[in-house]
């Protein structure tokens, strides 16, 4: 059996991704501040026939952030897969919202996905396998009128970009996952079906099937994923140009750390 850490397990999508996980056999971690809905999650995983365990932490601070980050890193006890999921919406105005209020909203969605992924990365390195998902937003692509919670989205993108990036040939893979507005309930839903309502377990579903394909970005729902797929294609292009930029580099040595002391190409005459 391998072993699951989801983040923001205590509700919403992470305990969908949490009941997934658990059906398809997987064990466990489930990480959040609200310990009663971690053990609700947990009871329910726990049904399927796997274990689970509770980890009651606040990944806005540094401490909570270290206690995911030292299980993640355990080698005796090794996690296979990062759902970074927990994240918080800041939907005060900019300029009247509170600085700790927004600086905590970083600290869960940008500062606790850095530091889990790089708990988490190198054990599934050494062991040539793992996969991390990154939960952003379709807020991420959205020039809209609003605060901080779209930037944070637009970071978990970029990040995710540069890092599938750069694991090719480690036998580990990130996702970035982003959803529109989805029925968790976290926001009033209107009762009748719509394109922009998503159904989470819909979104947990295509995630873990795009990620099975070797996929980096996961945008669920027609009307979402052909937006971000027009946004998204001058993208790919830059996506390939660095790739082969990269391989050029590679090919000339020019990956070797610069040298203060190695003296500058001299260009000669035929
Ligand atoms: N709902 C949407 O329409 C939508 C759309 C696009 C993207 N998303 C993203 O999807 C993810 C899940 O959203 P959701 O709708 O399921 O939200 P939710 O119902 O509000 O759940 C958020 C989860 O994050 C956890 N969390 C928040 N702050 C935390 C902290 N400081 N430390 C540890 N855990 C923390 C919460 O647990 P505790 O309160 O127990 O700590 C909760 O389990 C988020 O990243 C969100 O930005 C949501």
């Amino acid at each position: 059996m391998s072993t699951a850490l989801v983040t923001g397990a205590s509700r919403g999508l992470g305990a969908v991704f949490a009941d997934r996980l658990a059906r398809d056999g997987m064990d466990l971690v489930l990480v959040a501040r609200d310990r009663a809905g971690l053990e609700r999650t947990a009871a329910a995983a726990r049904r399927h026939g796997v274990s689970a365990e509770v980890l009651a932490a606040d990944l806005s601070t540094p401490a909570g952030r270290a206690a995911a980050e030292d299980r993640l890193a355990d080698p005796y006890r090794p996690v296979e897969m990062l759902v970074n999921n927990a994240g918080v919406e800041n939907s005060d105005v900019f300029v009247e919202a509170d600085l700790h209020d927004l600086q905590s909203q970083i600290d869960t969605n940008i500062t606790a996905v850095m530091s889990l992924t790089h708990a988490a990365l190198p054990g599934m390195i050494a062991r040539g396998s793992g996969s991390v998902i990154n939960v952003a937003s379709f807020a991420g692509y959205l020039p809209a009128p609003g605060s901080t919670y779209a930037s944070t989205k637009a970071w978990v993108l970029a990040f995710t970009d540069t890092m599938a990036a750069s694991l090719p040939g480690t036998g580990v893979g990130m996702i970035a996952l982003c959803p529109g507005r989805m029925r968790t309930g976290k926001h009033d839903a209107p009762a009748a079906p719509s394109p922009l309502w998503l159904d989470p377990a819909a979104v947990v579903d295509q995630c873990l099937r795009d990620l099975g394909r070797g996929r980096t970005l996961c945008t669920p729902g027609w009307l979402y994923r052909s937006v971000v797929g027009a946004l998204e294609a001058p993208r790919r292009s830059m996506r390939a140009a660095a790739r082969l930029a990269g391989r050029g580099r590679a090919k000339h040595g020019a990956d070797a750390p610069p040298s203060t002391t190695r003296p500058a190409p001299v260009r000669t005459a035929a």
